[in-house]
């Protein structure tokens, strides 16, 4: 039974992955035409896969009649475009002047310690990614981390294991 399961998930996997090709395909169709296609594809690409996986990129490649290398060089130079698959919290500390001066440094050094990565790494369950990034507009509330939608704001290094123990837990319906 569990064989005929794994089957199963395979298939259905394999499946999303033709529909998420198709869709490339005519991501592709739509920029085409334009003078520098290849970023906003590539912008496309991520949404849809929340990164850049290369058989996608290789459709790109062909498609647009540009070598891997070129898309490449254009994929790492954006620092917004990434080759690995995200985790599914993305974790952003800012790491801007007024962030820097009240102790992101900790924060960010709290959270690779707790979440046992490195800065841009994701954890080997796939739940989080930790990122550092430029100034988040929310100065006023330094230092601040962001985790998906919602910004933390004054945040201290003895806060970080509660905030991740929330995330984690499953919210109960009642
Ligand atoms: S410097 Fe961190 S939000 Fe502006």
């Amino acid at each position: 039974m569990k064989g005929e399961d794994s089957k199963m998930e395979e298939t259905c996997r394999c499946a999303e992955d033709q529909e998420r090709l198709a869709r490339v395909g005519e991501i592709i169709d739509q920029f085409r035409t334009l003078p520098g296609a290849l970023i906003p594809v590539l912008h496309e690409i991520q949404d849809l896969y929340g990164y850049l996986p290369e058989e996608a990129l290789q459709v790109v490649s062909r498609e647009l009649e540009m070598p891997m290398a070129e898309i490449y060089g254009v994929a790492t130079f954006y620092s917004f475009f990434s080759l690995e698959p995200k985790g599914e919290h993305v974790i952003h500390v800012c790491m801007g002047t007024a962030c820097y001066i009240k102790g992101a440094q900790g924060v960010l050094d709290r959270l690779s310690q707790e979440l046992d990565v490195p800065v841009q790494g994701t954890t080997a369950d796939g739940k989080f990614t930790l990122e550092a990034t430029r100034c988040l507009g929310a100065c006023g509330l330094a230092p601040v981390m962001t985790i998906g939608e919602k910004v933390h704001g004054r945040l201290t290094p003895g806060e970080i294991p509660k905030i991740l123990k929330q995330m984690r837990t499953p919210v109960e319906t009642h």
